[in-house]
């Protein structure tokens, strides 16, 4: 803890000119200054300092605050990071305050400071290994090549070499005259009782890992080529002062400023995924280091984002792995996303395979909300075969949702998932108030009669009658009424798109009888031309100019409910093309319920190839469940 007093007396000495003279070019004008603000583009100077009031603030996106907050908005530093910052800039000795004696913490802050000279110490050695030494420039460097790192990336990274021998950085210490004792307490340097040191990477590539602040403070050595039976794959630094593992992610001090600018932070599991990431362009990715996400770690994040799109391996156990995150970071109330990877594939791999455009676009083309993520599950065959299995599935589903803190989002990820597997909202609803009342809930219990008598005999269930798409049905003349002549991807408009959706389609039936009628009719043109607004208000069946006449005059009524940050309600002013998508979306979907109804009740019929349809189903059910991540949840009424 920082005392009060030494924090008035170092805001007395600070003058916020200096400081953010450091970052903007500031001219003074009368008693101030002006620049041009360091947190929107702008072009006049609206970004204003009053030396007197030690405070910024910027007219123009209303920022403003001192020169700690100022630190912290610019470098992404806590509060006590940034007061650290200003103490180091204007030479001033903070006073913590500390349980102990003072003569106990001068020598716990001694010993930190002395870690922090051995880890750079050795940081440096690691760099020159790899950059002017024979041996690094062969081997380490050749390594790093061989990966597709760029010199640009390996020397932003400070990645590094540790030599084939036993006394490269022991020599180096020694002839220097620095502390061995403190390079083995941060584990750079070993001993047996009485014996002499020994370096304790070896034959290794270095990856060094920062603070948030940029010290560095631990490091990983990658063993060459393959792993090998006798060797770990990589040599970690113990727990020291410098380095508590579980509340530092790996790539946070190179990530931080892309994070807070994305509003999104992907977590991967390796080193050497965040550095090919990185290098690809995607650069707010961290690493949790391998092991699980600690609330540590989650914390974190937060301070620079409430996003958080976790990569996951395409192996089972590293989906089963990160499964298990999932539900402490929702806990912590960020918002999680996922894109799973194909199999044998790791974000790394991937991404050196398709190269920095496509797999942008593959990480944007596949992110979905965790839970579809999760419901993948309940469309695997077994699944379907088994009703208590997937009992189970979908009481894990809303343990996940229950750990959610906000009532709208669990709300809302609600309805999407009574969507999905087709159960009643006021039946999960009743799980879910079961799970969060119970908070040391026991997956293991027994599942509750609800849910074993909605997961029939077949393990499969019956899709819910289509009771609400004719809204959408209504939504999609709507837009054709307003917008058909536009276009809608290059030369094709509105109207050609919608038509080749949805003409001459059997399995696609119309819920809404005047909405039918009107698509018979276009369909039955020899050459499909849009007849134009003035046709349908005029139109001599009375039922189809009422509708036109009053879908024409609605406005779009907007549920509140989904008005939240997991479900993206389109209002009248949104894009046209959006809500021809989700339209057609949604169209598509039921088109998929009634081809699983139809294959249902082929069940039922003796003389059937029962797996064959259940294969069928399943497919089908994965379709649909692409669909409603394509959708997004995406939820409008007319
Ligand atoms: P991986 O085995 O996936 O390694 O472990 P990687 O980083 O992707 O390395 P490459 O691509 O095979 O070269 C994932 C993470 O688990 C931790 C490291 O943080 C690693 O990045 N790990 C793994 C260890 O700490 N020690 C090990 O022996 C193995
Ligand atoms: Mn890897």
């Amino acid at each position: 803890m920082i005392s009060e007093s030494s924090i008035e007396q170092l805001l007395n000495i600070v003058a916020i000119e200096d400081v953010v003279g450091d970052y903007v070019n500031i001219k003074r004008s009368g008693s101030r200054f002006k620049g041009s603000c360091p947190f929107h583009d702008e072009k006049t100077a609206s970004f204003i300092l009053t030396p007197s009031m030690g405070i910024y603030k910027c007219f123009g996106c209303q920022k403003a605050g001192n020169s700690v907050g100022f630190l912290m908005e610019i470098e992404q530093y806590s509060y006590v990071e940034a007061l650290k910052a200003l103490a180091s800039k204007y030479n001033f000795e903070l006073e913590e305050t500390f349980d102990g004696t003072k003569e106990e913490y001068e020598a716990g802050r001694l010993k930190k400071q002395n870690q922090q000279v051995a880890m750079n110490y050795a940081l440096q050695h690691f760099m020159t290994n790899l950059w002017d030494k024979e041996e690094g420039k062969a081997i380490g460097q050749s390594y790093f090549k061989q990966r597709g790192y760029s010199t640009a990336i390996i020397k932003k990274w400070q990645l590094g070499f540790a030599s084939d021998s036993w006394t490269n950085l022991y020599a180096a210490v020694k002839k220097d005259k620095y502390d061995l004792e403190t390079f083995a307490d941060v584990g750079l340097l070993r001993k047996k009782e009485n014996e002499e040191f020994y370096d304790w990477y070896r034959n290794r590539v270095i990856f060094p890992i920062h603070s948030v602040s940029g010290n560095v403070i631990a490091f990983a050595g990658r063993i060459l080529g393959t792993k090998s039976d006798k060797e770990p794959k990589y040599v970690n630094s113990p727990e020291t002062e410098l380095y508590h593992k579980s509340n530092v992610l790996f790539g946070m001090y190179q990530a931080k400023t892309a994070i807070k600018k994305a509003e999104k932070v992907y977590l991967v599991e390796g080193y050497t995924d965040v550095i090919s990431l990185a290098q690809a362009g995607v650069e707010n990715v961290v690493a949790s280091s391998g092991t699980a996400l600690t609330e540590g770690q989650i914390r974190l994040i937060k301070r620079f984002t409430n996003n958080i799109t976790v990569l996951y391996d395409g192996d089972a156990a590293g989906q089963k792995a990160s499964e298990r995150g999932i539900d402490i970071i929702l806990e912590a109330g960020l918002n999680v996303r996922v894109v799973a990877f194909p199999e044998g594939e790791d974000p790394d791999s991937y991404c050196q395979k398709l190269g920095p455009e496509k797999f942008a676009e593959f990480l944007n083309e596949n992110e979905q909300n965790f839970i579809y993520f999760k419901a993948r599950s309940l469309f695997e065959e077994a699944v379907l075969k088994d009703p208590i299995l997937k009992a189970e599935r979908i009481k894990d589903i809303l343990v996940s949702v229950s750990k959610i803190p906000d009532g709208i989002k669990r709300n809302a990820l609600m309805f999407e998932l009574s969507r999905i597997c087709e159960i009643d909202e006021a039946i999960l609803t009743t799980e879910l108030n079961k799970l969060t009342k119970k908070s040391n809930f026991d997956k293991q219990k027994t599942i509750s009669e609800e849910l074993r008598l909605i997961t029939n005999q077949a393990g499969v269930v019956m899709p819910k009658e289509p009771l609400t798409d004719e809204w959408q049905e209504k939504a999609l003349f709507k837009l054709l009424l307003e917008h058909a002549d536009k276009s809608f991807v290059g030369d094709t408009t509105v109207f050609q798109t919608v038509l080749s959706e949805f003409s001459n389609d059997p399995e696609l039936m119309f819920t809404n009888e005047v909405i039918g009628l009107i698509f018979h009719e276009l369909n039955e043109m020899d050459v499909p031309d849009w007849p134009g607004q003035k046709y349908y208000v005029n139109h001599s069946d009375s039922n189809i100019s009422q509708l036109a006449i009053q879908l024409l005059n609605k406005n779009y009524t907007l549920s509140e409910h989904f008005a939240d940050n997991h479900i993206y309600v389109l209002d009248e002013n949104s894009n046209f093309r959006h809500e021809l998508v989700s339209v057609v979306l949604h169209l598509r979907r039921k088109k998929l319920d009634n081809l699983i109804r139809n294959k249902i009740s082929e069940l039922e019929k003796s003389d059937v190839d029962v797996e064959y349809i259940l294969e069928h189903i399943s497919y089908l059910n994965e379709a649909k469940l692409r669909i409603a991540n394509e959708l997004g949840g995406t939820v409008y009424q007319i």
